[in-house]
């Protein structure tokens, strides 16, 4: 036996107001046929004005914690993922901290952009199986609504809002069978920082900015990368892709999944897609898409399943585990 941290429920929250292509065709110069062509997405939810990333967030957790059954109190640590923090400090996770109702346990933001989910996840693993932790909340957030430059078609049509979260719990699991996190890997290369990035922040414009992107470039870069990871990831955990149930992907590009699942020769039927009702909403992507396909019944407990995901500085990452 060893320990491990296992994956005890999933939960997720998208904002009510849902945008199709055809309404953005209205106030910038795209089409439906455009995006859903070189994209894949066919609408996004867009956060309201009393909705943020902190609000978001506590809803997704308050689904996780239904899904597995236990009360917030027993946390004892959250970690947010997210680029776009209601506010500069204090960290974002310590506001859902807060709206849960638990008076004391370890709260703070982790910034890896679209790939910060497995940043966060890795963090709590880790400290899981250290004995710094027992159960955590991990959370990806974003209100990237709040970052787009309305003007810029090139952006403003890809993204979306909305937030996903799991409850991971440290518990004894079997060696070769048993459930859990079974890898982690993750990687930062800052010498692609102006490929996407933001035109701001608090220690050089003083504003928030707006996100600014090399598509094609980005695209490139993303397909080898969540290649490598993914093959890199299975190797640590002694497995290959045909022992693999589940590929719950970040949710930038539909091309970005085909093209990523051809280079493994994994079967498309078995790659999550959301990022056509969903469009890119950054860190929140990846357990949106778990929560999605574990609520229809796709993803069941005992399923071989790895999370990937890539996205600005550039970060990449990705983790094996048994659901
Ligand atoms: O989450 C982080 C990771 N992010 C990603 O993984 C994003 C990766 N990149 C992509 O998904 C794709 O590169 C995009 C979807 C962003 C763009 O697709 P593309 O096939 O690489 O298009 P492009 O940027 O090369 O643009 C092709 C044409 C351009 O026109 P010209 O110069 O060929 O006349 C653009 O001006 O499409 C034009 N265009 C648009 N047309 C209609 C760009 N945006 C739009 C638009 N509607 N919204």
């Amino acid at each position: 036996m060893t320990l491990r941290s296992v994956i005890i429920g999933t939960g997720a929250a998208l904002p009510p107001h849902r945008v199709s292509n055809a309404e953005l065709a209205e106030r910038v110069d795209t089409s439906d046929e455009w995006i859903v062509e070189r994209t894949g997405i066919r609408f996004r939810h867009i956060a309201g004005p009393d909705e943020t990333t902190s609000t978001l967030a506590t809803r997704a957790c308050r689904a996780a914690l239904e899904a597995a059954g236990i009360e917030a109190t027993s946390i004892d640590l959250i970690v947010l993922a997210t680029a776009t923090p209601d506010q500069t400090f204090p960290a974002s996770a310590t506001r859902v901290q807060t709206a849960l109702g638990i008076d004391d346990c370890v709260a703070f933001d982790v910034a890896a952009v679209c790939s910060g989910f497995l940043y966060a996840l890795q963090v709590c693993d880790s400290m899981i199986r250290s004995g710094a932790a027992k159960r955590a909340l991990v959370i990806g957030s974003e209100t990237f609504s709040r970052i787009l430059d309305w003007e810029d078609r090139a952006t403003c049509v890809l993204f979306g809002d909305g937030a996903g979260a799991v409850v991971l719990e440290g518990q004894e699991s079997d060696e070769a069978t048993g459930r859990g996190i079974l890898a982690t890997r993750l990687h930062a290369d800052g010498r692609h920082n102006d490929l996407l990035y933001v035109d701001g922040g608090p220690s050089t414009t003083g504003t928030v900015g707006k996100v600014r992107m090399k598509g094609r470039e980005v695209f490139r870069h993303a397909v080898v990368n969540l290649a490598a990871v993914m093959d890199e990831s299975l190797a640590a955990a002694g497995l290959t892709s045909a022992d693999v149930d589940w590929v719950v992907p970040h949710q930038a590009n539909a091309r970005i999944l085909d093209a990523t699942a051809r280079k493994l020769g994994l079967d498309p039927a078995k790659v999550i897609v959301t990022v056509d009702q969903h469009a890119n909403t950054s860190a929140a992507s990846v357990p949106l898409a778990l929560d999605t396909a574990v609520k229809d019944g796709r993803i069941k407990q005992g399923d071989l399943i790895v999370l990937e995901a890539m996205g600005g500085g550039f970060t990449w990452g990705a983790a094996v585990a048994r659901f």
